[in-house]
């Protein structure tokens, strides 16, 4: 049975005062009955790995550079991310497309670093309004799909999350016949790519929007395996009963 995820976000917020939320986490979770990923920024990485040793909570990162190391000012390596105590890493989000100009190209070369490191990498997808609202989001997903991921590619070390871009920090999400239309199609596409076993072994999470009141409904949905959460994953309050939705699901 593959375990579900429920993945934080913090994108661009948190100091080491927010690190009480992971001990908050911690404690309303002691055993969890799925996985639990957060992802903080990137100072918060070490301090963040230290508090959640030998404990369920794992920690990601929200980029990596795809070399290991070398003149890349400012980047950080996916080596260095693992040496970090990071777990996983987030790539190709929206956000990183948009302001950084990032390519799926860009993206497959660096989950491949991110293996080859040992990371998991956490593969987003997703269409624009204006893509959807010209019916082209299966398009655009395959696309992005097809370029996206590296030979790499295994059930273990990749999990893809569909964000679409005018349902994140909007308020907005798709109805649940949208979600489960888009992830039956991930899922056919990825058993192309990687055969029917391993394609369904892959976690595939929801991301935009996910909020307690929302959890359930979304968690219900066939094909979706955990969700991607921002906003929500900033507090314990908010995020924990966003798991307990997910422990719950079917
Ligand atoms: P929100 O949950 O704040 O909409 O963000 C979703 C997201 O982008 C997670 O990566």
């Amino acid at each position: 049975m593959k375990r579900k995820l429920a993945a934080g976000n913090w994108k661009m917020n948190g100091t080491n005062a927010n690190l009480i939320e992971l001990q908050t986490l911690l404690a309303a979770h002691p055993d969890p009955q799925v996985d639990i990923l957060i992802c903080p920024p990137a100072t918060l990485i070490v301090p963040a790995t230290r508090l959640s040793a030998d404990s369920p909570l794992m920690i990601g990162a929200q980029d990596c550079h795809s070399a290991s190391s070398g003149a890349h000012t400012g980047d950080i390596s996916a080596p260095m991310l693992a040496d970090a105590g990071a777990a996983a890493v987030i790539l190709g989000h929206s956000e990183r497309r948009q302001d950084h100009g990032e390519s799926s190209t860009t993206v497959a070369a660096k989950a491949a670093a991110a293996h080859a490191a040992n990371l998991t990498a956490v593969i987003c997808l997703g269409e624009s309004l204006t893509e959807r609202e010209a019916a082209q989001t299966l398009d655009v997903i395959a696309d992005q799909l097809r370029h996206s991921l590296p030979e790499s590619v295994t059930a273990a070390n990749t999990v893809i999350a569909y964000e679409p871009i005018w349902a994140i920090g909007t308020g907005l999400t798709p109805s649940t016949a949208q979600i489960a239309e888009v992830h039956d199609f991930i899922r056919a596409r990825l058993c192309d790519c990687i055969g029917p076993e391993a394609a369904q072994a892959v976690r595939l999470l929801y991301g935009g929007s996910v909020k307690p009141a929302n959890a359930a409904e979304i968690f219900a949905i066939p094909n979706v395996d955990g969700a991607l959460v921002g906003g929500a994953s900033l507090t314990a309050r908010d995020f924990s009963p966003i798991i307990t939705a997910l422990e719950n699901a079917r």
